[in-house]
């Protein structure tokens, strides 16, 4: 009852909000851009943030852990990377997320792309996200300056840190950054590797060359205990994506992450050139599951945890990709537009 009850307030203004920035957007002639609207709502969020207790704090029962490489999580439902904002992420694990990846960090402060950037879009008749923000972000050093004692630790939860980069020493270099931030501190974290990341220098992704992703783990596991996922796109093709799984199954402590956004152009979701900078983008959202599914199904040969994100909303969604081999369940796109799906789930399973 609690759960319908904050959901639908959550839904409803969520689209009041949305509405009235659109409807000021359109009245001013100003392009089509959803950005505005989200800053606002985390906003709101923050503002409501005094209810916590009775809008936000839900238990996870008893029977939904999952233990991975030592790693405990309370609830197999993970906040997939795509967000910093601490009072957000905040929410979200007080609403029962087993743990939160935070959004991929790179070497050096970025502004992303221009906007708009972000759009709600409906494809197949399925609401989802397209984004192309682009990686902004504060850069490792302001990261690792915040990462030591943030809130998110007391919760006890693993906390993902995803790291992107233009090439395999950004990764390295980044991933050193954080184990120096992190040395002696009693927290339970593992580091994501974005090799879906479409913004290295020679435009190559390190996800369509595995011979560079045995490269950097390589170089990366001389230095890291720590479990290591990957997180691989939708867009490689299945031959590349099996070569992939080869690799990540000769280290140890692999993760693989099936699944992120997929490339769309602008012209097939039907956005106009002037709401949408960039030719292309990330769709993400239910319309993606099948993709996710598929996913699974080809790591689920190799001896390595699965964790499936791209589409996830309800228990059956869960329940297909279980079947299908997965452990760990990354949400992203269900999140904004409605978070409440976290306690439902927890309670379903
Ligand atoms: C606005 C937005 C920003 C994102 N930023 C990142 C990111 O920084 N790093 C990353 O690995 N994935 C990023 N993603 C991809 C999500 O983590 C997730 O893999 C993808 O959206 C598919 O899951 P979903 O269908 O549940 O949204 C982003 C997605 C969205 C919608």
């Amino acid at each position: 009852m609690r759960i319908s009850l904050f959901s639908f307030l959550y839904r409803s203004t969520r689209l009041v909000i949305t509405r009235l920035i659109y409807f000021y957007q359109n009245l001013f002639s100003k392009p089509k851009d959803l950005e505005p609207a989200v800053k606002i709502g985390d906003g709101i969020l923050g503002s409501v943030f005094i209810f916590k207790k009775i809008a936000f704090d839900y238990n996870i029962p008893k029977g939904c852990e999952i233990d991975i490489y030592n790693l405990k999580f309370p609830s197999p439902l993970i906040g997939s990377s795509f967000k910093s904002d601490a009072n957000v992420l905040d929410m979200w694990l007080r609403m029962g997320l087993g743990s939160i990846i935070f959004k991929t960090i790179m070497k050096e402060e970025r502004k992303g792309n221009p906007r708009p950037r972000l759009q709600e879009v409906n494809s197949k008749g399925k609401r989802g996200l397209f984004n192309s923000l682009g990686l902004p972000g504060p850069g490792i050093k302001k990261f690792t300056e915040e990462i030591k004692d943030h809130v998110l630790w007391e919760y006890d939860r693993p906390i993902g840190i995803s790291i992107g980069g233009d090439n395999k020493d950004d990764y390295y270099d980044n991933i050193q950054k954080i184990e120096k931030a992190l040395l002696n501190q009693k927290v339970q974290y593992f580091y994501e590797l974005n090799i879906s990341c479409p913004n290295t220098i020679n435009g190559q992704t390190i996800c369509e060359d595995p011979r560079s992703l045995h490269e950097l783990l390589s170089l990366v596991k001389k230095k890291i205990k720590h479990p290591i996922s990957i997180k691989v796109s939708p867009d490689i093709s299945n031959i590349t994506l099996k070569e992939l799984g080869e690799v990540c199954q000769s280290f140890d402590r692999i993760i693989i992450n099936a699944g992120n956004t997929h490339y769309r152009n602008k012209a097939e979701l039907g956005l106009r050139d002037s709401n949408f900078s960039m030719n292309g983008g990330g769709l993400s959202g239910v319309t993606i599951f099948d993709r996710t599914v598929e996913m699974v199904k080809l790591f689920s040969n190799f001896k390595i945890p699965i964790m499936a994100t791209g589409g996830i909303s309800t228990i059956d969604h869960i329940k297909v990709l279980k079947d299908s081999g997965a452990s760990l369940f990354g949400m992203a796109t269900s999140l904004v537009l409605d978070p409440y799906c976290v306690p439902r789930i927890n309670r379903q399973f």
